[in-house]
């Protein structure tokens, strides 16, 4: 089993050591109740670095009060068990205390504390239905990467606005590493891989692939030469309007370095990407038009 730190006192200690025996580190952080999509990443990790770490940490500063923080999954023993299996030497599991000593500078009614946030990314696609998430994402990641001091930090393609927004603040702040990015892992069905699809009830599982569904036809007219922003989106939003049972929240043809809309994707190709809500359960996902 990895060993489990809860301190930065602790995991600075083991850290030192490995700066003497001059080791890389690769960091892979998550909120836990963990699925391949995860162990991916560790196992990237492994692969790529001398030492590899996760972190498991329901970060308060990015759910909006309305949201799931209180019912988000917890599955530590599991979690760990599924750690073990790629490799994964370290996981920090921190308490909230530890990581927002000052308490959470996000929240409305408190003005101390301190946050990061990257201008120009957080606003749009994920930004636009949740405002303060990627603000509370690019907070805690400094926190982490400011702890664990990784050479290399891993993340998920599922998550391509989050990507991007790491990759900015990782540049503006002159954080001394490298970010690695992982494909995004699916059920058999399609359906990315998330967290929180252990809320879907049966009925509800069957029809949440419908968002991938959707960018597939998108993917298809795009293949067959259709550029054009409008008949991109209303081939993916014709197969989800169909389906009964969900709400479209968003669909979005983006460029990929700036995240600005796009009316025409040009050669550098776009971000197709949206959410769906099954019941109470938000389903995003995104799939990559014209860059390999
Ligand atoms: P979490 O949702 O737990 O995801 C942790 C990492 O796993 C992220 O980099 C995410 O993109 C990746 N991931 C999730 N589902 C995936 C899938 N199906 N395929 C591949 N990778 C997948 O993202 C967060 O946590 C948080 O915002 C965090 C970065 C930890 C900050 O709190």
């Amino acid at each position: 089993k990895p060993r489990v730190v809860h301190t930065i006192k602790e995991y600075r200690e083991l850290r030192n050591e490995w700066y003497r025996q001059g080791k890389s580190v690769g960091f892979v952080p998550t909120m836990g109740a963990l699925h391949t999509g995860h162990t991916s990443l560790a196992e990237l990790a492994k692969s790529n670095c001398d030492v590899a770490v996760a972190s498991i940490f329901v970060n308060p500063a990015q759910f909006a009060p309305h949201e799931d923080l209180n019912k988000y999954p917890k599955t530590l023993d599991s979690d760990l068990d599924l750690l073990a299996k790629v490799n994964t030497d370290v996981v920090f599991v921190p308490s909230v205390a530890e990581m927002y000593p000052a308490g959470i500078p996000l929240q409305v009614d408190q003005q101390v504390g301190t946050f990061v946030q990257v201008l120009g990314k957080s606003h749009q696609m994920e930004g636009s239905i949740r405002p303060h998430f990627f603000r509370g994402v690019a907070t805690v990641v400094t926190k982490l990467f400011n702890i664990i001091q990784p050479t290399h930090a891993f993340f998920g393609q599922k998550d391509v606005q989050q990507c991007s927004v790491i990759r900015t603040m990782v540049r503006d702040l002159h954080f001394n590493l490298k970010i690695v990015v992982g494909e995004t892992k699916r059920e058999a069905d399609g359906l990315a891989m998330s967290s929180r699809n252990r809320y879907l009830s049966k009925e509800e599982r069957a029809v949440a692939p419908i968002l991938y569904k959707g960018m597939q036809a998108t993917i298809a007219a795009f293949e067959s030469g259709v550029r054009d922003r409008k008949t991109l989106i209303e081939k993916a939003e014709k197969v989800i309007l169909r389906q009964k049972n969900i709400k479209l929240e968003y669909l979005s043809i983006a460029e990929p370095l700036s995240l600005a809309e796009v009316d025409v994707v040009g050669k550098e190709g776009a971000i197709l990407s949206g959410a769906i809500k099954v019941g109470t359960t938000r389903i995003i996902d995104n799939v990559l038009l014209g860059m390999e």
